[in-house]
């Protein structure tokens, strides 16, 4: 059975995994450096870098560990790392910690990028689903309509233009002084609020699958200071609505247009209650099979990231041992 270890680190989580080439998770270990973070309203990359110095070797370890094998000559079939989109010190610790392991146990690594295995997420937990599947993939970095045809065949129908979706929770949370990563505590806090309390827009509601959130950070702003009496639940429950409308008025459209078997979520975002009921109810109204990640594989881990290392070991083979690390890496230029 052939494994791959497969690490993450592009961005505050520090992630290893082992994976077989049936999809079956033999381990999965996730350090988070966000206690780190909170205290400045968002991920500071310095820091998020020397975290990863600190915690990548015993992650690994455990990762080879819980799953049964020898730590100074792991039988594995190859390592699997993040080599973009993230933040530039973060993946070179997970980078260069792959490369030194691939020449230390003489086996072949690739470079996989970050939002392609995030697609691979449900592909984890459904093995056998049916394809093609349209993909909503939001995260607090990234939001696209992803058009899958199969593993790694995938056609980007549209994206964010400006702040991604988990950016802009982020953004509303700071500015209404809660707590970061602010998207769970606003989803909690929506869910005793009133979403007709704020009139907001819902943006881009053209007939192309670009989607922005900008324009509804800076309306949530405005309106509460404007009506600086609404519960912070009303608020909370008003954008949250706003939010999660164009995400599936846009998702509607796509399905109007491509024909597919199944509606797919990934991505930190897909972990919202209300994403995940309208997608779900979508999902009935269209007929298709709805596939949904567990929290754990909404959020950064390096289990997706192995499985997407399995298939591009594949289809494209190794990658070279000098291999550069790509911040900016667009899931449209993966070959
Ligand atoms: O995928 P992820 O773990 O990291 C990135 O690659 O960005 O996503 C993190 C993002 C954060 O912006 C966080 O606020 C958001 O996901 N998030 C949520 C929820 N849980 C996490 N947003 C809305 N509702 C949630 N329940
Ligand atoms: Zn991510």
């Amino acid at each position: 059975m052939a494994l791959v270890l497969g690490i993450e680190t592009s961005c505050d989580e520090t992630a290893a995994a082992v994976v077989d080439e049936d999809f079956h998770i033999h381990s999965s270990v996730v350090e988070s450096s966000i206690d780190l973070h909170r205290a400045f309203g968002g991920v500071v990359p310095e820091l998020a870098g020397r975290a990863h110095v600190a915690t990548i070797g015993p992650v690994v370890r455990r990762a080879l560990a819980d799953a049964g094998l020898e730590p100074g000559a792991p039988a594995l079939r190859g390592i699997a790392v993040t080599s973009g989109p993230g933040l530039i010190g973060s993946l070179l610790v997970g980078l260069s910690t792959a490369k030194a392991l691939a020449l230390a146990w003489d086996l072949p690594f690739v470079g996989v990028n970050h939002l392609e295995g995030h697609l691979f997420a449900p592909l984890l937990e459904s093995r056998d689903l049916a394809w093609p599947v349209m993909t909503l993939l939001v995260s607090g970095g990234h939001s696209l309509i992803v058009l899958q045809r199969g593993p790694g065949q995938h056609e980007v129908l549209g994206e964010t233009i400006d702040d991604a979706a988990g950016e802009a929770y982020d953004k509303v949370a700071r500015w209404l002084g809660l707590g970061y990563p602010g998207g769970p505590e606003i989803d909690r806090l929506a869910q005793a609020g009133s979403s007709a309390a704020l009139k907001l827009p819902v943006s881009m509601i053209g007939e192309d699958f670009d989607l922005s959130f900008s324009g509804l950070k800076t309306a949530v702003v405005r309106a509460t200071q404007l009506h600086a009496d609404v519960a912070l639940a009303d608020v909370a429950a008003s954008f949250q609505a706003a939010l999660v409308e164009q995400l599936l008025r846009k998702l509607r459209q796509a399905l109007e247009r491509h024909e597919v078997a199944g509606v797919a979520l990934a991505g930190g975002v897909a972990a919202n209650s209300a994403l995940r009921a309208g997608v779900t109810a979508l999902a009935r109204e269209f007929a298709l099979d709805v596939h949904l990640p567990t929290m754990a594989m909404c959020t950064d881990n390096a289990a997706m990231i192995a499985a997407a290392g399995l298939y591009r070991l594949d289809a494209s083979g190794p990658s070279d041992l000098n291999l550069s690390a790509r911040p900016n890496w667009r899931l449209a230029d993966v070959a």
